[in-house]
């Protein structure tokens, strides 16, 4: 069973052994093993059942570090970096051979980011290689942001969890990469869209698919609790029903008579309702109901990537 605690030296100790550790980041926590070393790779897909064409983010705590293992961050890139590091921002960039294979499914590209949690940062500042992470969560089950959340799905199957407390962001990071000089997103995420486009520009979405050899983590049917899922519209959730677990954004559908409800932000808050998302999801997924039903979050800032989350728990 995993030991929970703040010991950075002792994290540091088991993944120099090549060894996985759960890492809090703002957005989630990450299930995380050094990245240059193919072994500590290999478990991380093991341990998570994840396919391997799905490939992992690495994380460093500086862009003088990530020179190491990229050719090069193209202009428009590093105003990125610069901007929004460390932060809910991760960047597709072209790999040098030290990373393996294995890390990005044999593209070219590699997944970077530097995360924003003072633990994390630390324990990266006291390592000579970056930590390949992915969510610390079974594969297609909703990402933990929490130390407990980790505890309760992968805790006999690694042996520490460094506690750094509730995920603030509590959503996965933004990915950008770019087609020629146009930025684009290929997961919505912790980083609004609006505030990168302040930075580089307009960029460009990309469609979700669900056959994307591209980015993998746009399956469709991915974040899902274990309950049947629904988006539903307002005046569906004026139905009530003891055997539903009522998801609402804000305040205003509430009434007494829900007894099994969790609500994202009381006023509608954005950050806030990003912040719950995940942990509300899990609690309703654990209560004594036969169904979810959720509702949507308006259409901009993190509301894009709450909706997106939905909609791909809902689909099945
Ligand atoms: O916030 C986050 O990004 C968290 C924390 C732990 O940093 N990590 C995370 O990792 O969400 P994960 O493995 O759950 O999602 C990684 C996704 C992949 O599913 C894929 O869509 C994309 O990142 N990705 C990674 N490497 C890629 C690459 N080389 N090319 C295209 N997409 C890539
Ligand atoms: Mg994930």
């Amino acid at each position: 069973m995993a030991i929970v605690g703040n010991d950075v030296q002792l994290a540091r100790a088991f993944l120099l052994e090549g060894k996985l550790v759960a890492i809090p980041t703002e957005t989630v926590y990450g299930l995380a093993g050094n990245a240059l070393n193919p072994a500590s790779v290999l478990s991380i897909f093991e341990v998570k059942n994840r396919p391997s064409f799905d490939p992992l983010i690495v994380h460093s705590d500086s862009i003088e570090k990530i020179g190491e293992f990229v050719t090069g961050f193209s202009a428009k890139a590093l105003d990125l970096a610069k901007t929004f590091w460390p932060g809910p921002l991760t960047l597709l960039l072209p790999k040098k051979n030290v990373i393996p294979d294995l890390v990005t499914s044999g593209l070219d590209q590699v997944a970077v980011r530097i995360p924003d949690h003072v633990l994390t940062l630390n324990l990266l500042s006291q390592l000579d290689f970056p930590l390949a992470a992915p969510s610390a969560n079974p594969f297609g089950y909703i990402s933990p942001t929490s130390a407990a959340h980790v505890m309760a799905q992968l805790g006999e199957k690694i042996p520490y969890i460094l506690d750094g407390g509730e995920s603030g962001v509590g959503i996965e990071s933004t990915i950008v990469g770019f087609e020629n000089e146009t930025p684009v997103i290929y997961r919505l995420g912790g980083l609004a869209i609006e505030d990168i486009e302040k930075v580089v520009g307009k960029v460009r979405l990309m469609p979700h698919s669900t056959s994307n050899p591209q980015a993998p983590g746009m399956l469709k049917s991915h974040y899902a609790p274990r309950k049947p899922f629904f988006l539903k519209s307002r005046e569906e959730l004026l139905h009530i029903s003891d055997n539903i677990g009522y998801l609402l954004f804000d305040g205003s559908l509430d009434r007494k008579e829900l007894h099994h409800k969790r609500i994202l932000s009381q006023t509608g808050d954005l950050k806030e309702a990003a912040h719950h998302l995940f942990a509300h999801l899990r609690e309703l997924d654990l209560l004594a109901v036969d169904e979810i039903w959720a509702e949507r979050a308006p259409d901009h800032g993190l509301g894009l990537a709450i909706n997106d989350r939905l909609h791909r728990a809902a689909a099945l």
